[in-house]
């Protein structure tokens, strides 16, 4: 067994079952690790020398170095198309995910995705270039809330709101557990900024004010039940 933290574990739990993966910006390689000691097909790929030899260096400390293939490579580049089903990009900000999924998804069909800011920006991306959402999921390690979520590439569009952009179209239908938490920490996050700024009147302000407004709207149920 190998040990992860909620976070990983969160992202691994939306891995579909039996299916060969890569791991971009795998990093430390944990994620690597933890799908090839499930017996799966893994390629972990990073862009930079130094994690990758951090990652070879752990997979090595686990027994598991003859069963993930490590990869120089800048997103998806060095991956063949037909070589893995699923790419999993954890721990990256929203609009690198995006900008590494427009460079080209080499035939992939599921992508586990973990954007650690600008939500807003990947959803809109992957509702406008043929992406299917099919699970959203949160959690929290040490105060902090993430989310991830599992995509398909099918073709077609997803009409998305703004606030589904926001905040995740299945996280609203479902209201898990921690939705109210997690609304209410995104809701700080904008008022904290709204302190900032003051009373000066910019367009951020503005935006600002507003997002707080609908998280708390959401917080308090939207236009259902509320936590
Ligand atoms: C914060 S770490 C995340 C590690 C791990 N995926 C996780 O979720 O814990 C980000 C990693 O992504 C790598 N990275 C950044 N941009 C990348 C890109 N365009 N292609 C591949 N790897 C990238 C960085 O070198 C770094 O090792």
């Amino acid at each position: 067994m190998i040990s992860l933290s909620p976070r990983l574990e969160m992202v691994l739990s939306l891995v579909p079952e039996r299916v060969g993966c890569c791991d971009v910006g795998t990093d430390h390689g944990y994620i690597a690790a933890a799908l090839a000691h499930q017996g799966r097909k893994v390629i972990a790929l990073d862009v930079n020398r130094g994690p990758l030899e951090q990652a070879r260096r752990n997979l090595e400390r686990m027994g598991l170095e003859g069963r993930v293939e490590t990869r120089l490579s800048s997103g998806l580049e060095a991956v063949e198309p037909g070589e893995v089903d699923c790419a999993v990009i954890a721990g990256m900000g929203g609009e690198l995910i995006a900008e590494i999924l427009e460079k080209g998804i080499k035939d992939i069909r599921f992508f586990v995705l973990q954007p650690q800011s600008k939500f807003y920006e990947l959803r809109d991306y992957l509702s406008k270039n043929g992406f299917c959402i099919l699970k959203e999921v949160l959690c929290r390690e040490e105060q902090r809330y993430y989310v991830a979520l599992l995509a398909e590439a099918r073709g077609g569009n997803l009409p998305l709101s703004e606030a589904e952009k926001h905040i995740g179209p299945l996280l609203l239908r479902d209201r898990p557990p921690l939705f109210c938490e997690y609304l209410a920490s995104r809701r700080r996050e904008a008022e904290k900024i709204l302190e900032k700024i003051g009373e000066a009147e910019t367009p951020r302000r503005e935006e600002c004010a507003a997002l707080a407004e609908m998280f708390r709207k959401y917080e308090q149920g939207g236009l259902s039940h509320g936590c």
